[in-house]
């Protein structure tokens, strides 16, 4: 049942800080400032060599972040992959790796062939799903779920946040476990988590702004998106929302590699879409941003107060995001990269739910 909403996907993004929270109460300790599983885990983060990931799509995308967080936070080497690739690279494997699966069905097959690929290979098997009964769930050791409830809408929106939330969570589990993160860093994660419903409404408030920006980008031909460090992963999966929805082309690129190649492309008919929190990473993007003004690239920078107040640029639409702590901004920034999508592919009226050519679950390789 849509409610009053036109579309499942509509509903699913408003849904996010209920079901982003419903997910964190399962993995942190709000009272205690700590996080936890409820479960047993058949592994000890504090002795593990090598996380291997292994997902496609959007959940590849929710992956690529949670790559950023282990390393960081865990000090984790971490191996990732799009499964349709992992599974015939015939990676070698050592003793003690955990092998993490993310898929929102549970039953995408070329997951689940690298999940069976990593079994072979001796690794511990874990699983972030929404399905508990999938078959990714049945043959993990262990399962993270996330309670996002059912994903109607092919573009998945909110299991991807309860992916990440998840993701976040286990990042943080594997840093005490480690001793790479002290109980006050934790507490403070544990806060930042606790916010994030709060910050994931105020996210929502830019509606208005992002849907006039629809009747611009539904005109065009190509969009690109661009973001450093975590938000990279978030350009790549705006630009697949874009695409999957609104038929436009769209590439999600590392800010960085602009000048590798794409920005022979820019002129003023492809909007660029710049994700830039005021992180450490600000004032580097911004001068990637520069590049394509000084070629006429027409600019939609999503940001948060701070960087709206310091961004000088003229011809550019700025969507504002609160400002929050650094580790949760690719959860809180990943929905106005729906939005945008969202609003674009009302606007052209597609089929925005069943798109052309896509399956919610993709059971054949
Ligand atoms: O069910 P899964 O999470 O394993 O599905 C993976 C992809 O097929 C899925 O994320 C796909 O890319 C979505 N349509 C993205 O919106």
């Amino acid at each position: 049942d849509k409610g009053n909403y036109k579309h499942f996907m509509e509903k699913e993004i408003h849904e996010q800080p209920e079901v982003i929270q419903h997910t964190l109460a399962h993995y942190v300790d709000f009272a205690n400032g700590t996080v936890r599983f409820k479960g047993k885990l058949p592994f000890d983060f504090a002795s593990l060599n090598r996380i291997s990931l292994s997902a496609c799509g959007t959940a590849y995308y929710a992956g690529v972040v949670a790559k950023y967080w282990f390393e960081k936070l865990a000090r984790i080497p971490v191996d990732m992959d799009v499964a349709s690739e992992f599974r015939y690279r015939e990676m070698p494997m050592q003793e003690n790796g955990l092998a993490l699966f993310i898929s929102q069905s549970g039953e995408t097959a070329d997951t689940l062939a690298s999940l069976r690929y990593c079994k072979q290979e001796g690794q511990h098997i874990a699983s972030i799903v929404n399905v508990p009964e999938s078959t990714i769930a049945r043959e993990s050791d262990v399962i993270f779920p996330t309670l996002a409830g059912a994903e109607i809408g092919v573009a998945s929106t909110k299991a991807f946040t309860c992916q990440l939330s998840v993701l976040l969570a286990l990042a943080i589990m594997a840093g005490r476990a480690r001793g790479t993160i002290s109980a006050g860093e934790e507490q403070a994660y544990v806060k930042a988590l606790s916010e994030l419903p709060k910050f994931i409404r105020q996210a929502l408030k830019a509606d208005n702004t992002i849907a006039d920006l629809a009747h611009e980008l539904s005109k065009v031909k190509h969009v690109l998106y661009l973001g450093r460090g975590t938000n990279f992963p978030l350009a790549m999966e705006g630009a697949l929302k874009l695409k999957e929805i609104s038929y436009i082309h769209a590439e999600g690129y590392a800010a960085g590699e602009l000048k590798h190649g794409p920005i022979a492309l820019i002129d003023e008919t492809m909007p660029v879409v710049v994700i830039a929190p005021d992180d450490s990473y600000y004032d580097k993007t911004v001068s990637n941003m520069q590049e394509v003004a000084a070629r006429d690239g027409r600019i939609i920078l999503i940001t948060d107060e701070s960087g709206a107040k310091k961004n000088a640029l003229e011809d550019s639409t700025t969507i504002v995001m609160p400002t929050v702590p650094d580790v949760i901004a690719p959860i809180v920034f990943a929905l106005p990269v729906q939005m945008l999508a969202y609003y674009t592919a009302n606007f052209m009226g597609t089929d925005v739910d069943q798109p052309r050519n896509l399956a919610k679950s993709v059971t054949v390789e």
